[in-house]
């Protein structure tokens, strides 16, 4: 006996649990399912029928929407919300009266043309009302299909979504798909839940892979929160008396590694401990000189910057380490700089 596929499980449980007495699940035209689908885009069913009835009432072809006015458009809008959907819908019935001689597309490139279709919509439609073999991937499929394949990452993610297509494509019947497509959107809607997901009543979950691991309410991985640390540093700007400012090269891997940057420290004490560690006397000068913040990939880097002069014209000591530099001429210097370091430098290089 061959394996029941995906398909067969999700047909076989539509057959007695699917919703076929939705409005626009009646007299199945392109263009009623279109105006269905872009109404239900955030909005729920209970929501969206008696808006979808009286819409179909006023406009009930697409000749008859292209003629409305935007006000009168957007006046059966009024309570649904996010009305770039009704704007669109109602620029893409005048295109398919001028461009498309009346009738809705029925190609999948044509109708993705049209505004505010994208190709999971796209898809729904095609396949909706002329059973097309067409793949969707609304929020509903994207559920269900990370929760099958336990598949990680969030799906705004390029690469996850394309994962996730490959996947609802690969599953696609070559039969039955108008009922596929509505199976999938009722599954993910009904029992494949964001929160709850009812898998003991599901047709997939002996395969399902988060039904194994017993963690379904992970997937679909949420959106990354950008909450990358933030580094505070001191840098000191050390000027002599020429003129010149010392300058340190940074290691060779890490942040700026191998340029050219300022002392850096990690708090002001550490740094007041080096100069006297290495210039023994007070500075005449310690003042606070800017503030520096960088992001990084990892991290913002918020840096004070000191300035500090000293009462002396020595510049010995440290300089016998490789890593330090009396920084005079910016035309004889081959090294570089981060940006941020250059800007700090600018200022006192045209007062050389
Ligand atoms: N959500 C989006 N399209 C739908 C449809 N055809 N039926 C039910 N819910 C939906």
């Amino acid at each position: 006996m061959t394996k029941t596929t995906f398909a067969e499980r999700v047909l076989k449980w539509f057959d007695h649990s699917g919703r076929t007495h939705l409005p626009w699940q009646q007299d199945r035209t392109a263009y009623r399912v279109w105006v269905s689908e872009i109404m239900l885009q955030q909005t729920q069913v209970a929501t969206v029928i008696p808006y979808y009835e009286k819409f179909m009432t006023s406009y009930p072809t697409v000749q008859t929407l292209a003629e409305a006015s935007e006000d009168a458009v957007l006046s059966h809008w009024a309570g649904l919300g996010y009305y770039s959907r009704a704007r669109n819908l109602h620029k893409a019935s005048k295109l398919v009266c001028a461009d498309f001689n009346g009738e809705m597309p029925n190609t999948l490139d044509e109708m993705m043309q049209l505004s505010g279709i994208g190709r999971s919509t796209a898809g729904a439609i095609l396949s909706l009302s002329q059973n097309q073999k067409h793949a969707i991937l609304d929020g509903n499929v994207k559920r269900v299909l990370t929760r099958y394949h336990a598949v990680e990452g969030w799906p705004g993610k390029s690469a996850v979504l394309k994962q996730l297509w490959q996947l609802a494509e690969h599953h696609v019947p070559d039969k039955r798909n108008a009922d596929y497509t509505q199976a999938m959107m009722d599954l993910g809607a009904t029992l494949c839940t964001r929160s709850k997901p009812d898998c003991e009543q599901c047709p997939l979950h002996q395969n399902c892979q988060a039904y194994a691991d017993g963690n379904p309410s992970n997937y679909p991985s949420k959106k990354p929160k950008k909450t990358i640390p933030t580094k505070e540093a001191v840098l000191l700007l050390v000027t002599h008396e020429d003129g010149s400012t010392l300058i340190e090269k940074r290691p060779p891997t890490g942040i700026w590694g191998g340029l050219w940057s300022l002392p850096q420290f990690e708090d002001e004490e550490k740094a007041r401990n080096w100069l006297r560690q290495h210039f023994s006397e007070t500075p005449i000068v310690f003042e606070h000189y800017a503030k520096i913040t960088h992001t990084f990939s990892h991290f913002h880097l918020h840096a004070e910057t000191y300035k500090v002069q000293l009462n002396t014209n020595y510049k010995t000591g440290i300089m016998e380490a490789d890593a330090y530099l009396w920084y005079n001429n910016p035309h004889e210097f081959t090294g570089g700089f981060p940006a941020p370091i250059k800007k700090l430098l600018a200022p006192e290089r045209t007062l050389l």
